[in-house]
């Protein structure tokens, strides 16, 4: 007795945690390039790629190199990008008029990956941000001190149509306006667009997680304030119930997958949102996520590789079927091994 403590355990769990090949037999979750969507950041011009400060490893492409880049993503077997443009100052004004322009960055950029990379899934975001001077999403009310959600979805539906007849294959709404899924939907279908799907940002909370986005697409500047307020669009991020009130909202609209954003701090809300609903489920690991992984494992306090495969196994694990990712290529690279 004295030589061999033992308890008198029945259960015990470790035996399957024993060896590795036990622990790949039980194995839960596994992440695959396919799961991954690689958002990409657009800009005028054939220079070299820009880095963008607070996100290293992400770049501004030209449409050249963009194309480029869109090419080793399909080949590392990454399914789709969504793409985001970052204008010239001079091309914004207060209405964002420039989403509305027949020759549009964004267009000239979906019509030349579609061509190029033919099989690779291309989303573009609906949202005034990129296009105005103030940074939000919409447009401004009279008083300027809010947006006003009808006129803002009036300009988003035209400006699907002209993403849609781009070629684009899903159009990503992620301005929070009330009821733009729905005219978003009408307005693809009477221009004939009926298989242009609906990613939409259903779940998509007033996060501070977004700054490094806005240096990246010069939303933050415009604004003169890091940290725009887009408080009465966007969800709370102290409400889970508001979550599932936008999810119902979005699925009787027509969306044809619904997401959560951001990512990580919100684990809860995508397995609420994929208990609820039988529509893929999108998540977003948004910029600031990214960011916080790259600053910790650049002062050497984490490991970058580690720490980016679990917080997107965490994320798929909580019910995520896609997740939107700056990880998405060397994710993927790794993944192939
Ligand atoms: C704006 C938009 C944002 C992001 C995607 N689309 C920022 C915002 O709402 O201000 C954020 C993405 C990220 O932080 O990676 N329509």
């Amino acid at each position: 007795m004295a030589d061999s403590f033992s308890l008198d355990l029945p259960q015990r769990p470790r035996r399957l945690r024993r060896t590795a090949s036990l622990r790949a037999l039980v194995e839960e979750t596994q992440l695959h390039p396919a799961d991954f969507i690689a958002p990409v950041f657009v800009v005028e011009g054939d220079a070299a790629p820009e880095e963008i400060s607070s996100m290293p490893g992400v770049f501004r492409y030209g449409i050249e190199s963009l194309i480029t880049e869109c090419r080793e993503l399909a080949q590392l077997g990454v399914p789709a990008v969504a793409l985001f443009p970052k204008l010239d100052a001079k091309l914004k004004d207060d209405e964002g008029s420039a989403a509305l322009h027949e020759d549009a960055l964004i267009l000239r950029a979906v019509r030349a990956v579609k061509k190029a990379v033919p099989e690779l899934t291309v989303i573009t975001d609906i949202a005034l941000d990129p296009y105005t001077t103030h940074g939000h999403d919409g447009l401004l009310t009279t008083s300027r001190d809010d947006v006003d959600n009808d006129r803002t979805v009036a300009v988003l539906a035209k400006m699907a149509v002209l993403h849609a007849r781009a070629g684009v294959d899903l159009v990503a709404p992620s301005d929070m306006m009330d009821g733009r899924v729905g005219a978003i939907r009408r307005a693809l279908d009477g221009a004939g667009f009926h298989g242009t799907g609906i990613m939409a940002y259903s779940v998509k909370f007033a996060s501070a997680y977004y700054g490094p986005f806005r240096d990246a697409v010069g939303s933050a500047q415009a604004a003169g304030t890091r940290l725009l307020g887009k408080a009465t669009y966007q969800l709370d991020p102290a409400n889970r119930r508001s979550a599932l009130t936008e999810l119902a909202l979005d699925e009787a609209e027509g969306a044809d997958i619904v997401m959560v954003k951001p990512a990580g701090p919100y684990l809860d809300i995508i397995r609420d949102v994929r208990n609820a609903t039988q529509k893929p489920v999108a998540a977003y690991q948004v910029s600031g996520e990214y960011a916080q992984l790259q600053a910790a494992a650049k002062l050497g306090w984490l490991d970058l590789k580690k720490t980016r495969r679990e917080s997107l196994l965490a994320i798929k694990r909580a019910g995520a079927d896609m997740i939107l990712t700056y990880f998405a290529k060397e994710m993927a690279r790794e993944l192939r091994g």
